[in-house]
């Protein structure tokens, strides 16, 4: 073992980022060895035929009334068949998404100590800064280090990292917008389900819905295919909106294949997630994703995972319930489903499995 591998080993609980950059590291510790299922391993590349949707906001929010029903028609589509899709035209500013991520990779550049601040000691901690997924449960780890932060609009109390000086007010008001582009994107999958459009917003208290700030760095793997960046699940709220520096890695599972996302520049990466699954009474299934790592570059991302508010319980839509479907999942309330999620191994939809109703 590499003398490195031995210092690290004795605080593996920090960040794979210092790992990384230790110098002369050709090989990764055991315990970031990712097993693999070999029948999903393969990534298809892109097939022209069978690619993922782009659905363009613009169209949802300023087009004619039929080139709205039409995109509604298509995103409504591509939440039945992919549960992912690229979002153009969403009026975000390019300029400030790219500065939200040069905050992100400062934050990331603070010094261990600097960075222990945001810590956190418990999974609902509003602010918590860390590496894999829960290092507390894992034998393996992930290649990826993460700040996570809870943003609950009901909360007045809450306090964003200012470190580096600006973060805090850049990724608020990015989330703010974020939740705007959300509401409108939830209002037109309510009409593409048949349902009225105010439907989830109003069955999700939507207004004081949790939105989840998570940013991601990967740094680069000397063996990028023995790790694994974050391995399959599906995330906990209803709709997560991605974007990232330039460097792709994430993938989306698509009828049994493993698909790389090429994200077109100033787009947004979206997937559904469980509580639309629960809520559209399994119409629309959550996407199952995952994150590869690669040996030349560091990615950041940055997932706003945008739920229902934390006291809401959460159950399908009696208006998608009939005789030949029944409800399929039990209700629960968002708060405890999200803390089941985080306090258990990140493994597929495993989770979701806990509320499926034995019909
Ligand atoms: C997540 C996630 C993907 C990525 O944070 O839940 O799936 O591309 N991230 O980093
Ligand atoms: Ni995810």
């Amino acid at each position: 073992m590499h003398w490195t591998q031995v210092v690290y080993l004795e605080d593996r609980m920090t960040c794979v980022k210092k790992l990384a950059e230790s110098p002369g590291l050709t090989s990764i510790p055991s315990f970031y060895t990712y097993t693999t299922n070999p029948k999903l391993d393969e990534a298809v590349s892109e097939d022209p035929e069978d690619s993922i949707p782009v659905i363009d906001f613009s169209l949802l929010t300023s087009g004619t009334p039929q080139q709205r029903s039409q995109a509604i028609q298509e995103l409504g589509k591509a939440c039945k068949d992919w549960g992912f899709f690229l979002l153009i035209n969403h009026g975000v500013p390019e300029k400030q998404m790219e500065a939200v991520i040069e905050y992100i990779r400062g934050f990331f550049d603070l010094t261990e100590e600097e960075k222990r601040e945001f810590e956190g000691k418990n999974l609902l901690d509003p602010i918590r800064c860390g590496t894999s997924f829960n290092t507390s449960l894992e034998n393996v780890f992930f290649w990826r280090d993460f700040l996570k932060i809870l943003i609950n609009p009901d909360d007045h109390e809450f306090q964003f990292p200012n470190k580096p000086a600006g973060f805090r007010e850049a990724s608020l008001d990015y989330c703010k917008r974020i939740r705007e582009v959300a509401r409108e994107l939830l209002k037109a999958i309510s009409v593409s389900l048949g349902l009225e459009p105010c439907y989830i917003e109003k069955a999700t208290n939507l207004e004081s819905g949790l939105q989840v700030f998570i940013a991601n760095l990967y740094p680069p793997c000397p063996q990028p295919e023995l790790a694994m960046g974050l391995p399959p699940h599906s995330d906990h709220g209803l709709l997560t909106l991605v974007m990232q520096n330039g460097i792709g890695g994430l993938q989306t599972l698509h009828n049994g294949n493993w698909v790389n996302v090429n994200a077109i520049p100033n787009s947004f990466l979206v997937n559904t997630a469980d509580q639309l699954e629960i809520l559209s009474n399994g119409k629309y299934k959550s996407n199952v994703h995952r994150a590869v790592v690669n040996n030349k570059a560091t990615r950041m991302s940055l997932a706003i995972a945008n739920g229902p508010s934390l006291e809401t319980m959460i159950r399908p839509a009696p208006e998608l319930e009939s005789k030949e479907q029944a409800a399929a999942y039990i209700g629960m309330k968002y708060k405890d489903y999200m803390e089941l999620q985080q306090g258990n191994q990140l493994d597929g939809k495993s989770c979701l499995d806990r509320v499926r109703a034995f019909n």
